[in-house]
């Protein structure tokens, strides 16, 4: 159902899908891959990134419009607030409602501690509900933790912290049981063993899904385990400051009602960071297949309090974000698509890339297509290339795409575009943060006592660049991980008295710095009003 203007191309997309179907590019070789991103991934592009002036980072650039909420003013002054007035005096106290939140938040609660999680929208409104693909774990024989750490690794430039990776390919298995007992619907052939795919740098098919709405699927269950377990959850309520006590340990956050601006004092042994990522940051103009929500609060809360960073330099672009009709765009084309067999081809009808080739390479092959070599298809909007969706069918069989993703049938669907009959039009989306707050092994900040970081708001697990399917399994890994820990810790710690007196060190630092801003963060929300 495309108008005239993209006919030819499709003509030629359609004359020539037997041939590309058949066709095998070859992997590009290291160099290619280095002088690629170099000159195509937005990671590079050296005038969008700006020096940190103050904080633990000071002298490390980060996107500029990160760079600018981490020296923003706080949205109060310690004055504004009573610390003696405490409305909320928990053991555990978890800042965000996802995936990462809600897992930490069941095994803090098994392992007895009180434990409440305050989210600025609801349970479950964040980038795990819109997860697609699936989550990664090796357990079929062919595979293996060892051979899942090669993967991410190399896949994540070498860069990965060895112990936090580590963590992660070991405990994926039982994560996987972890979901399948609590009653996540996972896709199983007849005999019941889980139906796995490849994705983007994986040598083995070790892709778990529930279709391609993989992420709603979990969230939807670790939701129902937070409510049944009556964990108490306070939503419409954002944290904007995190409390210290005297010792400088954590010990909870000033909360405001989103609704009433009311702010509120959360008392708490240990705090758990698990505000996810920062898509609504729109860095370098992109649109996202990120939530509302996701707007780096917990970046900025952390290092206000002193918490360090660790590759916040470094974003994910996912290939393959919707391009065309308008009312998508930025919307993730789930790289499952890609592991079904559509390959990504440009206005001639040419493949240009291996189709499993890491998201980095993905992106940055993409964009040099639709810049200097000039051969994308214009939008209208902008410039796109073809994922020739209908390749899936013809390798799997009629009925494969209703079956495997019915969701992007359905998305497509809607504007008229049978997804099964006609490819589809995709360009770089902001995906994913890979870096973020640095923890030890046992999810607590390398720097602040007691407070803990789980799923997309910590740094360094996967490296510079994050495999398809790490990031389900990393906000369950760490976020159990960040509750037990944080329970654990719990038990351990008496509260001194409250304090937010980093907030006016903070102010002074940035006075010594010469920062003049009016910026206050966290964001909260993006705002998407006309500038006038
Ligand atoms: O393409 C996807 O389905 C996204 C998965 C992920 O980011 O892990």
């Amino acid at each position: 159902m495309y108008a005239k203007e993209f006919q030819q191309s499709l003509k030629a997309v359609e004359a020539a899908r037997a041939a590309n179907i058949a066709y095998e590019p070859a992997r590009m070789t290291a160099k290619e891959k280095d002088d690629l991103l170099a000159a195509y991934h937005p990671d590079y592009k050296k005038s969008e990134f700006k020096a940190l002036s103050i904080g633990p980072n000071k002298g490390e650039a980060v996107p500029h419009e990160l760079c600018d909420m981490l020296q923003a003013h706080s949205r109060i002054a310690a004055a504004d607030v009573d610390l003696g007035d405490v409305r909320y005096d928990v053991d555990v106290l978890i800042i965000g409602g996802g995936g990462a939140g809600a897992s930490a938040a069941i095994e803090a609660h098994e392992a007895g501690a009180d434990v409440m999680v305050v989210t600025k929208l609801r349970m479950g409104d964040a980038n795990t509900m819109m997860a697609e693909g699936g989550i990664q774990a090796a357990d079929k024989p062919n595979d293996s933790p060892a051979i899942h750490f090669v993967d991410a690794f190399g896949g994540g430039h070498y860069a990965a912290k060895r112990e936090l990776l580590a963590k992660l390919v070991c405990d994926a298995p039982e994560a996987i049981r972890w979901l399948d007992d609590l009653g996540v619907e996972f896709d199983k052939a007849p005999d019941g063993t889980m139906i796995t795919t490849h994705g983007g740098g994986t040598s083995r098919k070790r892709m778990h899904a529930a279709k391609d709405y993989s992420g709603a699927e979990i969230m939807r269950t670790l939701r129902d385990e937070v409510l049944n377990r009556g964990i108490p959850v306070v939503d419409f309520t954002s944290a904007i400051e995190l409390i210290l006590d005297e010792n400088g340990k954590a010990a909870g956050a000033v909360l405001m009602n989103m609704e009433t601006q009311e702010l509120m004092v959360a008392r708490a042994k240990t705090v758990i960071i698990a505000t996810g990522g920062a898509g609504r940051m729109h860095y370098q103009g992109f649109p996202t297949s990120n939530h509302y929500g996701a707007t780096a609060d917990g970046l900025v809360l952390g290092y206000r309090v002193g918490a360090k960073l660790l590759y916040a330099d470094t974003l994910q672009y996912h290939p393959t974000g919707a391009a065309f009709p308008q009312q998508i765009f930025g919307a993730l084309v789930t790289e499952k698509v890609r592991s079904l067999g559509a390959k990504l081809v440009n206005r001639d009808g040419k493949v240009f890339m291996h189709p499993l080739e890491t998201r980095d390479v993905a992106a940055a092959s993409i964009i040099r297509e639709c810049s200097d070599r000039d051969a994308g298809v214009d939008t209208g909007s902008g410039k796109a290339v073809w994922l020739d969706t209908p390749m899936i069918e013809a390798i799997g069989g009629e009925g494969t795409i209703e079956k495997r993703i019915p969701a992007m049938m359905r998305m497509f669907g809607n504007y008229g575009i049978d997804i099964r009959k006609e490819p589809i039009l995709v360009y770089p989306t902001l995906h994913y943060q890979n870096g973020g707050l640095d923890i030890h092994v046992n999810g607590m900040s390398t720097n602040v006592e007691n407070l803990f970081v789980a799923g997309e708001a910590v740094g360094g697990i996967h490296g510079r660049n994050r495999l398809m399917g790490n990031s389900l399994l990393d906000v369950i890994v760490f976020g159990r991980n960040a509750g037990q820990n944080a329970a654990a810790a719990a038990e351990k710690t008496t509260v001194g008295k409250l304090t937010l007196a980093h907030i006016a060190a903070f102010d002074a630092e940035r006075a010594a710095a010469g920062i003049e801003t009016d910026a206050v963060s966290p964001l909260l929300l993006p705002d998407y009003r006309r500038k006038k």
